[in-house]
């Protein structure tokens, strides 16, 4: 495999290049301070073999029309939205994810956002900086408890299970989920309930998506959806922001459809710095740190390149998303 070059599209943990050249591998990495334009991106695929990219590279029909010639896509995250995986399986490109390295982090800034939107945390700490902090009131800043309330779970994966499991050990809340298939894992070990989408969205008192952005997702979370649910409740997006609408949670938060907000991921992303949210006393907003720990950028960094590694060395892609398009099936 002593030929083959392999771009890393940012930079990553050097963990990746270590491996990738370890095993015989040329690596380009990408300097810049932010992702390259398509065009430029598609200017240097075209000098290599294999591509580790981020969730900010367009590989989009036009991607593939350019550069059909790439023998696999290392993908440095769990979601791949920003992929054509249909046309990178026409071009018979496999393209690999990298799953379950980030589920604690990423269910971490879930429950961390849910306790902050409880306690209207980043609103009270604003209040502060603003020298608002006079007197202790009685009345005012009042959030809510979340011992024995129902957390609603929209997409039981990996994910939804860490979140599952932190909430049910320190809250005892009750776990509803809807997801494409029962995980029986998930009722049997956290005593989660399989709901309908419409049970779940009348009956949660936090309701935390987890799911994949896709067709079916997008602008699911929208005013129709938000209107049914609770007037008390918490809506935790810390999966793509494409699945809300955003305009329409503005709506649900100003007339109280629902009480609050927690937000990992926007749309559009970056949000803006005027956006209305931001100053909303029961919205807590991140800018897309699910994945931000040394631990799981070590091992996305580390799945990435091995799933590159493995293609050249047998064929065989331990986190293929399109396995079809193997010879050997990953
Ligand atoms: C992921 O892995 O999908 C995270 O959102 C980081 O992009």
């Amino acid at each position: 495999m002593s030929s083959k070059k392999v771009l890393i599209t940012r930079l990553i943990p050097g963990i990746a290049k270590t491996m990738l050249t370890n095993a015989g591998l040329e690596v380009m990495e990408w300097q810049g301070d932010g992702p390259m334009t398509q065009q430029e991106l598609i200017t240097q695929t075209k000098q290599v073999n294999a591509l580790l990219s981020l969730g900010a590279d367009k590989l989009d029909k036009y991607f593939f029309s350019q550069c059909a010639h790439l023998d696999i896509i290392g993908q440095f995250a769990v979601g791949y939205d920003n992929i054509d995986i249909e046309a990178a399986s026409l071009a018979g490109i496999p393209v690999s994810n990298t799953p379950d390295v980030l589920s604690e982090a990423t269910a971490d800034v879930a429950f961390g956002l849910m306790m902050a939107v409880s306690r209207k945390m980043f609103y009270n700490h604003k209040t502060i900086i603003r020298g608002e902090w006079k007197q202790f009131e009685p009345l005012k800043n009042l959030g809510f408890q979340l011992s024995g309330k129902t957390l609603g779970i929209f997409g039981m994966g990996r994910i939804g299970m860490v979140m599952a499991k932190r909430c049910k050990g320190a809250f005892d809340m009750n776990i509803i989920y809807h997801n494409r298939t029962r995980n029986r894992e998930a009722e049997m070990r956290y005593g989660a309930t399989y709901v309908s989408f419409e049970e779940l969205i009348r009956e949660s008192d936090v309701l935390s998506v987890h799911s994949v952005l896709s067709e079916e997702t997008r602008g699911l979370f929208n005013r129709e959806v938000f209107n049914q649910m609770k007037p008390s409740s918490i809506f935790i997006n810390t999966s793509r922001g494409g699945v809300h609408n955003e305009a329409d949670l503005i709506e649900a938060l100003t007339k109280g459809s629902i009480w609050g907000a927690g937000l990992d991921v926007t749309n559009p992303e970056p949000m803006k710095p005027n956006n209305p949210l931001l100053e909303m006393p029961n919205v807590a907003v991140l800018p897309h740190i699910g994945s931000a720990t040394v631990e799981a950028r070590n091992g996305m960094a580390r799945l990435a390149a091995n799933n590159i590694i493995s293609f050249y060395r047998d064929g065989s892609v331990p986190n293929c998303i399109n396995p079809k398009v193997l010879k050997t099936p990953g």
